[in-house]
């Protein structure tokens, strides 16, 4: 099987290196990709949200089956455009896409799917949460606890310029659960927890993410019974059937699980915890969800935990670095890690920061603590000018006390 994988982040380089791993993969490509996906397929200067880019490319290459990362391409129609080509796509069409794309358009669907979330509030007044509706890279939300809260907060939401979903502040430990799903049915994947805030102890803005780990103690099957299934029904009945991973965030509140939002597509970086934790055939599940019948797919797990610790530029997540030497990757692999590329590039034969997130490192042990004691030592191999990361990412405490 000829695979064509969409994105160039740390998501995408997991993806790589674990469909690489697959019996039936024959040729693995990727759109534009990065260095670290450079050495396990061939990357193609086309970008991820080319739709016309990606469907020449496709099928310039006979690919027998796209898989697409990041939300932007889906919530813009890329998979739709290859799919009405008659080429097989892992990721949702636009319309099913919006459960990310629009917090409105969520709301709505866990309203009729009868799905618990977070109350929608009429007024701002703390303490409550605001919500740019729209794709804003995890950083459109503004958690506000008191009135000077509020205050920057509304400053800084409007600065998205898009309709703003207020909603109740929920209390609790956050945790992601995915479920690859072929438009009516979904099979879970390892549950996982990524750490939001910049700082330690969950202090300072909110990023993309600054470090995950798998497993997470929570039922994902039963989350996925009362979120993920009535979802994908409501869905399909909207003729948005989705096909893709459906990823709930959600809050482990004392009145049970509540969604704080939906993704369209695999967890960054959640994905580089759960991947080396499936030990059945992920691209055989990818391509039963895209034909529309994952009846059958594989998915078997495996024992232990992986932990991945994000090293990001010094300013992030207020600006990104380019251009610094990065070095260490080779040692940290050479400990036992798994060094994935979220933000680099090469200038001639010398690998550089690219970006806010810069390398994703991960590492699998018999429980969260071994994986987590694993990744850190590798992460001190490693080393780019302003170099930061959070020290306490899977360290024990609620439910990150997992065994
Ligand atoms: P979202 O992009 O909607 O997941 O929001 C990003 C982060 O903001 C979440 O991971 C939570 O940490 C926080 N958040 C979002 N909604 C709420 C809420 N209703 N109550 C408390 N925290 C929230
Ligand atoms: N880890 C958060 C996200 O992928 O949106």
């Amino acid at each position: 099987m000829k695979v064509l994988l969409v994105g160039s982040g740390g998501r995408e380089h997991a993806l790589a290196w674990k469909l690489s791993q697959a019996d039936e993969l024959t040729e693995l490509h990727a759109a534009p990709g990065n260095p670290g996906i450079a050495g396990l397929g061939s990357c193609h200067p086309v970008r991820a949200e080319d739709g016309e880019g990606l469907l020449a490319l496709a099928r310039a290459l006979d690919i027998d089956l796209v898989v697409v990362g990041p939300e932007a391409p889906l919530v813009a129609g890329v998979a739709d455009e290859l799919r009405h080509a008659g080429i097989p796509v892992f990721g949702p069409s636009a319309a099913a896409a919006r459960i990310e794309g629009s917090k409105q358009f969520a709301k709505d669907v866990m309203r009729a799917a009868g799905v618990p979330t977070a109350e929608t509030l009429a007024v701002a007044r703390p303490p409550c949460v605001l919500k740019a509706d729209g794709l804003a890279a995890g950083k459109g939300v503004f958690v506000c606890r008191n009135q000077p809260e509020l205050d920057t907060g509304l400053r800084s939401v409007s600065a998205y310029g898009n309709a703003v979903v207020i909603e109740e502040l929920l209390e609790g430990e956050e945790v992601s659960v995915f479920a690859l799903c072929d438009g009516m049915r979904a099979v879970a994947l390892p549950s996982a927890q990524d750490f939001k805030r910049v700082g330690d102890g969950d202090t300072g803005p909110n990023t993309g993410g600054m470090g995950s780990y798998s497993p997470v103690a929570v039922d994902a099957e039963d989350i996925i019974d009362v979120v993920h299934r009535p979802v994908l029904a409501e869905l399909a009945a909207r003729g948005a059937p989705f096909i893709g991973t459906l990823y709930a965030g959600l809050m482990l509140t004392d009145e049970g699980p509540k969604v704080l939002e939906f993704n369209c597509r695999f967890g960054d970086p959640e994905t580089q915890s759960i991947l080396p934790r499936i030990d059945g055939d992920l691209l055989g599940a990818l391509a039963a969800s895209a034909s529309g019948d994952l009846g059958d797919a594989n998915l078997a797990f495996a024992d232990g935990a992986a932990v991945t610790v994000v090293l990001a530029a010094g300013e992030y997540p207020e600006r990104g670095d380019t251009g610094s030497a990065i070095d260490g990757i080779a040692d940290a692999e050479a400990a036992g890690a798994l060094v994935f590329h979220a933000g680099t590039a090469l200038h001639g034969d010398r690998l550089v920061t690219n970006g806010g997130r810069i390398l994703d490192v991960t590492a699998r042990g018999e429980h969260v603590a071994d994986a987590r004691e694993q990744a850190y030592r590798a992460c001190e191999l490693i080393s780019f000018e302003g170099m930061r990361y959070r020290r306490d990412i899977a360290l024990e405490r609620g439910i990150r006390a997992v065994p």
